[in-house]
């Protein structure tokens, strides 16, 4: 091979993690079409097979490892074939991977993965493994498009990393300290893309509420930025996830008031509901803050949707502190919520200042168990609530299960299915909803 080889090839994507790694999966895939690759949904079609993964608990690690086991398969039948690891496990093991896994041919974190084009050429070039996981290099944020497989919707990043140090969390070691993006560089991306037929746009931080803190010349906040987006003409929907308790400023709440197109949705973890454990977790509120911020949301907003993480089982935890947790839950009534036991993880501040884990993983097990059950009964009441009620939905098509069914979201996000033969992707509908489980509303079209 040449200095000149090209990329062209197929490239598969498997993606873990949350919302930000679908988005860089996105950005990844774009950069590699720019050099002349088509994305395919198979393995056995590709030639560029990549991973982009997460860190956040073991288990993701161990779906990323597990998976490359399986593409070193492949790649003893076609040594051709270029094996990449992008994301947030790349940028924490960087030459460990290599030393794991020495059939993988790139290791690029989360400051690298727009640049995976060059990557692929080079390993063709010459052979030679790429390990990219240097700080200094900001995130190319120039958006190529090509990849996206459905205009209707788009995630768009405005900030990233995060400068908060909760104890259990691995996100500032892989995403490093945050930063933002132009507020006018977001104004114009959003544009494009509702030109290009977006209709829905979720903005995207680890942090968001803290958009804007450092930029040049001026400070500006996440309250700004919504106003502004909201402000492009032909968007229906803007979203945004996800706050943080105490970066959320009470004023965000007349932004949902004034924005008729800001839906009514607020993800905001409280993690747990035991002060001693949130002053273990470093998260800077008690249980009394988190829930004067969800009265100030419900009377502000009050038909607004709320979603929280939860961690069972964190340092310490006795069975009082679950209770606490398990109160927040009942008080806060989540439309959803989702439910973690705690897993250690290396270069976190709790592994680091030798807080030990020492809640037994039966006793994890148990206590994850029983909130996501009783959560169950909270989130079916929540969705009864819109029962009876005439409601308007974004389709996203025919329900996986049943094509004679559409599958769309209500304003609060909730999954909302119609029964209708006729495709409704993209679509605006109204339905009447007639019944509700704990995952979602059930209705007829209008
Ligand atoms: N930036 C977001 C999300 C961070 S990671 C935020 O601050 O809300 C997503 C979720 O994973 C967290 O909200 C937390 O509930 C969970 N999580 C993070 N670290 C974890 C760990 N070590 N074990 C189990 N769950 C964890
Ligand atoms: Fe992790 Fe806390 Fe930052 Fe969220 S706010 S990414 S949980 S350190
Ligand atoms: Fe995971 Fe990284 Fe997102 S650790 S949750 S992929 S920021």
């Amino acid at each position: 091979m040449t200095e000149q080889a090209t990329a062209a090839g197929k490239a598969f994507m498997y993606t873990i993690g949350c919302q930000m790694n679908v988005l860089d999966s996105e950005l990844a895939l774009a950069s590699l079409q720019g050099d002349g690759l088509s994305v395919v949904d198979n393995v056995k079609d590709a030639d560029v097979l990549l991973v982009n993964t997460c860190s956040v608990r073991e288990k993701a690690e161990e779906k990323a490892y597990s998976w490359l086991g399986r593409m070193k398969l492949l790649k003893r039948e076609n040594p051709d074939i270029v094996i990449g690891v992008l994301g947030c496990m790349a940028q924490k093991e960087g030459q460990l991977i290599f030393r794991r896994a020495p059939y993988v041919d790139i290791v690029a974190g989360t400051a690298h993965f727009t640049k995976i084009d060059d990557y692929v050429r080079q390993v063709r070039a010459t052979g030679k493994r790429i390990l990219a996981i240097g700080r200094d290099e900001e995130v190319e944020t120039e958006r190529r498009l090509k990849a996206r497989e459905t205009r209707h919707s788009a995630f768009v990043a405005v900030m990233r990393g995060c400068d908060h140090h909760c104890t259990y969390c691995v996100v500032p070691n892989t995403r490093g300290m945050e930063t933002s993006r132009p507020l006018e560089e977001i104004v114009e991306e959003c544009k494009i893309l509702v030109g290009e037929g977006t209709q829905e746009i979720t903005l995207l931080g680890q942090n968001i509420d803290s958009y804007g803190k450092r930029l040049q010349p001026r400070r500006r906040t996440l309250s700004e930025l919504l106003y502004a987006v909201s402000d492009v003409p032909g968007l229906k929907r803007l979203r945004f996830i996800t706050s943080h308790p105490s970066d959320l400023k009470p004023e965000l709440f007349a932004a949902f008031r004034d924005l008729p197109n800001l839906m009514p949705y607020l993800h905001f973890p409280a993690q747990s509901g035991s002060n001693d454990v949130l002053k273990r977790m470093r998260r800077g509120y008690t249980f009394d803050r988190y829930m004067e911020l969800v009265t100030a949301a419900r009377e502000a907003v009050p038909d607004i949707g709320l979603a929280g993480d939860t961690i069972v089982g964190f340092c310490g935890e006795t069975e009082e502190d679950f209770e606490r947790t398990v109160e927040l839950h009942e008080k806060t009534r989540y439309q959803n919520a989702y439910i973690f036991m705690y897993s250690e993880r290396d270069y976190t501040p709790a592994k680091d200042q030798g807080l030990a884990d020492d809640v037994p993983f039966e006793e994890k097990k148990r206590r994850v168990n029983y909130l996501i059950e009783r959560q169950r009964e909270w989130s079916l009441a929540e969705n009864q609530k819109h029962v009876g009620k005439t409601i308007e939905v974004f389709g996203e098509g025919p329900s996986k299960r049943d094509a004679a069914r559409q599958e769309g979201r209500s304003p609060q996000n909730q999954i909302v299915i119609v029964g209708s033969g006729r495709d409704l992707t993209g679509q605006f509908y109204r339905a009447e909803i007639t019944s509700a489980t704990e995952a979602a509303l059930y209705g007829r079209l209008c």
